[in-house]
């Protein structure tokens, strides 16, 4: 199968890396980053962005900056990276797990209104796979209630929600731009906010305790070191640069293969909120009825690798099942959606979306082979 390799880098990414590797600053005070950083944050719909070396640190650097610790509770989805429930747990915060709604792969609103304590702070929701989750109806809970909202936007560069961009919802969005993301430095990532005072905090937090118009070994909080490097810098410049092309390719073969699949019985391919206008198309994800399909998700999955189609049947358990929350350190609600999930669903990577039309018509060919 004639599948692309992601990341992708061409004659941008080399020529931005080598200004910097030509000038005497490879670190994070290069002024790429923080043209970069401008660059981002527009791109987002925000005002402010701070880089950090990864999506994990900067969900961290969040929480920290918002003040949330022990005694709180965060209202997370039970599906998605482990990073969105460890960055609660390490500020000494306790995630609660909530289910997700049906067949968007993102939480369920009502099932975090349902969730809501004394003790809740904050929502930490995530746009799963890329498609925003129900932000409108979420907003209007952390409102009402008084909480604190975060986006964890991993999934989700470019993703819009009437018209509106991922990360400028809330008090703070986070981003990755680890190696299988829609833009890439390997590693990076980076906070968005509309919220000036709490862009600087985050910049001080993510720059050892300085503070702008203070001297260089001025260090005003026991803080720490988040900086992306220059060199990352220019590689996501460049990726930037790219991603509104890769955006719309992916969204022509992602409309094609919905065309293609959709009469398939017991296939369900994510379902998308008409509000959802633009999306990255990082993941494409779906769930097997098994009855009606006629085999299994884990035949289904043997079947896409025997042909050479990249392909992960989801998460093996929810975020809760993970060891680390074994012993407790959590709350969990009832979540037999993400539980059934993770029996039925898979997902594709971005990089199959990015295949020539002749490609993505014979993986079309080989799912439906199948019926
Ligand atoms: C939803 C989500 N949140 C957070 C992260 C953590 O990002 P990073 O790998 O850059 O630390 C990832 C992915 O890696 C993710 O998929």
């Amino acid at each position: 199968m004639n599948i692309p390799q992601w990341p992708v880098a061409g004659g941008r990414e080399r020529e931005l890396l080598l200004a910097v590797l030509d000038s005497p600053q490879w670190g994070g005070f290069h002024e790429i980053v923080t043209h970069f950083e401008e660059q981002f944050a527009a791109y987002q719909h925000c005002l402010h962005a701070v880089s950090t070396f990864n999506g994990t640190v900067s969900l961290e650097a969040i929480l920290t900056v918002a003040g949330i610790g022990p005694g709180d509770e965060v209202i997370v989805p039970a599906i998605s990276f482990v990073s969105t429930a460890t960055a609660v747990s390490r500020v000494g915060a306790t995630p609660v797990f909530v289910d997700l709604e049906p067949y968007t792969f993102n939480v369920d609103p009502e099932q975090i209104a349902a969730a809501i304590t004394g003790k809740t702070r904050a929502i930490l929701t995530v746009h799963f796979g890329g498609p925003l989750c129900a932000i409108d109806r979420i907003g209007e809970l952390a409102r009402n209630h008084g909480l604190l909202l975060f986006e964890d936007a991993a999934h989700a560069h470019g993703s819009e929600w009437n018209g509106k961009r991922s990360g400028s919802f809330g008090l703070a969005g986070s981003f990755s731009f680890q190696n299988g993301k829609v833009m890439s430095s390997g590693e990076g990532g980076i906070v968005t906010t509309n919220d000036a005072g709490f862009a600087e905090r985050c910049r001080s937090f993510a720059n050892q305790g300085r503070r702008p118009g203070a001297g260089f070994f001025h260090h005003f909080t026991a803080s720490t070191n988040l900086r992306l490097t220059a060199l990352q810098a220019a590689i996501l410049v460049a990726q930037l640069e790219r991603l509104d092309g890769d955006i719309a390719l992916r969204q022509r073969n992602e409309e094609f293969m919905r065309r293609e699949l959709g009469a398939m019985r017991g296939l369900t391919l994510q379902q998308v909120p008409s509000a959802v206008n633009r999306r990255s198309h990082y993941l494409l994800l779906g769930r097997i009825d098994e009855q009606l399909f006629g085999i299994s998700r884990d035949e289904f999955h043997r079947h896409m690798l025997r042909h050479g189609i990249p392909c992960t049947p989801f998460y093996p358990h929810p975020l809760y099942g993970n060891p680390i929350y074994a012993e407790g350190g959590c709350r969990v609600e009832p979540c037999p959606i993400a539980e059934a999930c993770v029996r039925d669903a898979f997902w594709l990577p971005h990089r199959v979306l990015m295949s020539d039309e002749e490609t993505v018509a014979e993986i079309v060919g080989r799912i439906r082979s199948l019926q």
